[in-house]
């Protein structure tokens, strides 16, 4: 291991798509971390991806994490690989910073926690959206306006027919719809506490392992009596956009994906507050590094990402028992 005062920690970073990207830049711009090599399956992106930033490049993972000249591992491929790829970089051990989901069952994810306890391992899940400014900006001023009592949150992917799309469209690679409707629709879960209520359901076509087209809408309630609707679509034409309304006790919250700014609405009348400019990314990768270092806590522990694949689990549960609502 490197010296843990002042070396940079050495990470590798597996898969080499969007999210392999995201994180490869921002770690060349930082003095804390070195990118040392790129594994991933696919060897057009993960050559082009080592060569802009002039580290090695392999398809071999499995060697990659058992590296001894490594601190921690990036996985960046798809939600059916985390949990494995993961469990192999806490065994051979290193630290974990995993795209979200941290697994796609609780029990692949409580593994995942005791391996990491075993060995006094950090891992941190990206869980980017509720560090995001303008869903950050929406949780502070909900708490301005005495808290929520529903907050209705909608995903939805514009024009985003399935031709020549990507795996969120596979249930076997991304999991099912309502996996992706808990990460996306996570702002309005994070910060609020035990949910008491969960009830959910989705509509899919054609039913099998990838659809054309799904909605997944998921009712939560938590314990202080707020109510969270989340609305998550895929596979639709049209220009519909994602955003929130959140009703609050004095006032309203409205947040559009597309805008710059959020709406307040209160006893004083309606206002706008412009979203800061912030980089959650790498704030999520310098909350990695200070718990490594200092033992610092990080705004999503590895417990609360679990908790999050607990949520996705009991959302499917709920959608396969079916409504609690007699038909009438
Ligand atoms: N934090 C955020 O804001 C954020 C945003 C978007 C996505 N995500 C998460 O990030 C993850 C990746 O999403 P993405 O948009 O980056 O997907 P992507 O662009 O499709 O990239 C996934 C990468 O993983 C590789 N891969 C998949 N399975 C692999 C395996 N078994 N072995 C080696 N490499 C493998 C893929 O290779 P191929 O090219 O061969 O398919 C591709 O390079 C997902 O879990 C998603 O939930 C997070």
């Amino acid at each position: 291991m490197a010296d843990p005062t002042s070396a940079p920690l050495r990470v590798a970073i597996v898969g080499s798509g969007g999210m392999a990207v995201a994180r490869a830049e921002r770690i060349a711009a930082r003095s804390d971390m070195d990118l040392v090599v790129i594994a991933g399956r696919n060897p057009e992106t993960r050559a082009s991806l080592a060569a802009r930033f002039g580290v090695e490049h392999t398809q071999d993972w499995e060697s990659t994490v058992a590296r001894t000249d490594m601190d921690a591992v990036i996985v960046t491929t798809h939600p059916d690989t985390h949990a494995p790829m993961g469990a192999a970089v806490l065994a051979a051990g290193k630290h974990l910073f995993s795209e979200s989901p941290l697994a796609l069952s609780p029990l692949d994810a409580s593994r995942l926690l005791r391996l990491a306890d075993q060995s006094d391992l950090v891992i941190r899940v990206g869980h980017t959206s509720p560090l995001r400014p303008g869903p950050r900006l929406v949780r502070r001023q909900v708490a301005v306006l005495g808290g929520a009592l529903h907050d209705d949150l909608v995903v939805h992917f514009p024009h985003d027919l399935r031709a020549g799309r990507d795996a969120g469209f596979d249930q076997r690679i991304s999991g099912h719809p309502l996996v992706y409707a808990i990460l996306l629709g996570y702002p309005a879960i994070y910060g609020r506490g035990p949910i008491t209520h969960i009830a959910a359901a989705v509509t899919q076509e054609p039913a099998g392992h990838a659809f054309d087209r799904a909605v997944a809408v998921v009712n939560l309630r938590f314990r202080d009596g707020g109510l969270a609707t989340i609305t998550y679509r895929r596979g639709f034409d049209g220009d519909a956009e994602s955003g929130r309304t959140v009703i609050c006790r004095q006032g309203v919250v409205d947040f559009s994906e597309a805008a710059d700014h959020i709406g307040v609405t209160d006893a004083g009348g309606p206002r706008m507050l412009l979203i800061p400019d912030a980089d959650p990314w790498n704030d999520e990768l310098s909350e990695f590094v200070a718990a490594i270092r200092e033992g610092r806590p990080m705004s999503v522990s590895a417990r609360e990402a679990a908790r999050v694949v607990d949520i996705i689990d009991a959302a499917r549960r709920a959608a396969d028992a079916g409504s609690a609502f007699a038909e009438i």
